[in-house]
């Protein structure tokens, strides 16, 4: 077979932040209004195509159901990067992204390639999470910081195909 190199990826944040959501905007190119909660988690592939050649991304999307917790080491255990993501409108999402990024630094592959993911950007008016402070806490904590709007598809493709490069380089 003809088989493109594959990374595996992973998106946690708390419920609601939009994991789904980004993920199903950069596969299916759609957007729901009520995208309805994880179960468990969803697993979808791209094939991405970089001057590098074409990466396939194995993307777990994960529960953020705090229920769900315990079976987030499944899915970011041996992941090439992860995806960290909170709403900018639930300050409570933000406090919950910490919590995912020192989980995964902690217990995941040491030099994961990592984002953090402000959503909802299409929601300025209803901001509860200021972007410096997020900026800072990347930066602070060595990832990667992106603002990102599922529902306008705002730097989408840009999130994923950031990691695809930088995966492909690494
Ligand atoms: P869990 O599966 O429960 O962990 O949630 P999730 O993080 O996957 O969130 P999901 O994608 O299900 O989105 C939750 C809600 O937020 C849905 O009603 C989406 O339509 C909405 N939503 C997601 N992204 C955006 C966005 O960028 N802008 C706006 N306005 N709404 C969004």
């Amino acid at each position: 077979g003809n088989k493109s190199p594959q990374a595996k990826l992973v998106i946690l944040g708390d419920m609601g932040a939009g994991k789904t959501s980004l993920v199903l905007r950069f596969v299916k190119g759609h957007f729901n209004e009520y995208q309805e909660s994880t179960i468990g988690a969803a697993f979808f592939t791209q094939v991405l195509s970089l001057n590098e050649g074409t990466l396939r991304l194995d993307i777990w999307d994960t529960a953020g159901q705090e229920r769900y917790h315990s079976l987030a080491p499944m899915y970011y255990r041996g992941a090439a990067a992860a995806i960290v993501v909170y709403d900018i409108t639930n300050k409570d999402s933000f406090v919950r992204a910490k919590k995912w990024v020192q989980e995964v630094q902690n217990q995941g592959k040491p030099g994961m390639v990592m984002f953090l993911v402000a959503n909802k950007v299409d929601l300025a008016d209803k901001r509860a999470v200021g972007n410096e402070e997020a900026e800072q806490y990347a930066r602070e904590n060595g990832l990667s910081f992106m603002e990102t709007s599922a529902k306008t598809a705002e730097n989408v493709n840009e999130l994923f195909y950031d990691i695809a490069r930088t995966l492909a380089k690494a």
